[in-house]
């Protein structure tokens, strides 16, 4: 159609897209259409702030590399990845879930270990913790034989991959649940860590003036026929950045209760002062066990990143 005016736009692309033969595709593509273009009329969006938001998008791309996702990064920092993580998950958003985001540092082949054991693999400074988890189905029946793979952070605030001064595979590993679908394993209490802000995640950060840090947490995955599979992480109850996460990722079911023992004796006789616990159960869906396509594959080599802190004000 000829376009008379701005109102004509709308209509014009909306006629456009009847063409697409997937449904799906056109139903997803209009949607999109209406929203922008209101979105355009509500803030009555200059020409200037155009082009900056074209510049956004340009830095999105020219920022992600095979060891960093910007627009993850981005999804993550305006809650996009939560809300969609909580729409198609918790029987389609009607219930909690065990679900949470993935974030940018799962490996694949993280090393076999038994129930009980360490994944401490290089010295790594900080309190030792002790983790039991259990995995069931709805109707609070042990997942058995579920492989699930254990990531964290150090309590420097570092993942291995990012990290050459730990060892390679640190703070990860892979179990199996036993017959009570039950987990255990020994490692260090996670720190939370800054998000990188060199590209334009960290520009809207300062202009927004929120900070750059997540919460400390252990990541998840855990994965059997016949349920879909779990991705998850669990927060420290006691860290300050709870409630202001950057990738918006704490829901109030996955808080964990970390608990701080002093003089207590520890699982193990070499532990001497304090130590933490926790324990948690998730909860499987039935689905499909596919895995994600992990989003790293390697470890960083050379000098250990100096990621700046932001602070919100
Ligand atoms: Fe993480």
């Amino acid at each position: 159609m000829i376009i008379e005016n701005q109102n004509d736009v709308t209509k014009a692309v909306l006629a456009e897209l009847q063409r697409a033969p997937d449904a799906r595709f056109k139903e997803i593509m209009a949607a999109f259409v209406r929203h922008l273009h209101a979105f355009t009329r509500e803030v009555k969006l200059t020409e200037a702030e155009f082009q900056a938001a074209i510049g956004y998008v340009i830095g999105l791309g020219k920022h992600t590399n095979e060891t960093h996702n910007e627009a993850v990064l981005m999804s993550g920092s305006l809650g996009l990845s939560t809300l969609i993580c909580l729409l198609n998950n918790g029987d389609d958003g009607q219930t909690e879930t065990s679900a949470n985001l993935l974030g940018p540092f799962w490996r694949m082949h993280s090393p076999a270990t038994p129930n009980g054991g360490s994944i401490v693999r290089s010295p790594t400074p900080g309190p030792t913790m002790f983790v039991n988890a259990w995995f069931r189905d709805r109707n609070n029946q042990p997942v058995v034989g579920a492989e699930v793979d254990i990531w964290h952070s150090s309590p420097e605030g570092f993942y291995e991959n990012q990290d050459p001064v730990q060892a390679d595979m640190n703070l990860r590993g892979k179990f199996t649940t036993d017959q009570d679908g039950h987990i255990a394993f020994r490692s260090v209490k996670p720190a939370g860590y800054p998000i990188p802000i060199d590209g334009p995640v960290g520009e809207m950060l300062r202009a927004l003036r929120r900070h750059n840090m997540r919460p400390a947490h252990l990541h998840f995955l855990a994965v059997k026929d016949g349920f879909k599979t779990l991705v998850s992480q669990v927060y420290v109850n006691d860290d300050k950045f709870l409630e202001t996460d950057v990738q918006f990722g704490v829901t109030r079911h996955l808080i964990g209760n970390y608990v701080k023992h002093e003089n207590e004796p520890a699982p193990a006789p070499d532990v001497t002062g304090p130590w933490y616990s926790l324990d948690y159960t998730f909860v499987m869906e039935p689905g499909s066990a596919k895995l994600p396509r992990p989003p790293i594959t390697g470890k960083a080599s050379g000098e250990r990143p100096r990621i700046p802190h932001l602070a919100a004000t």
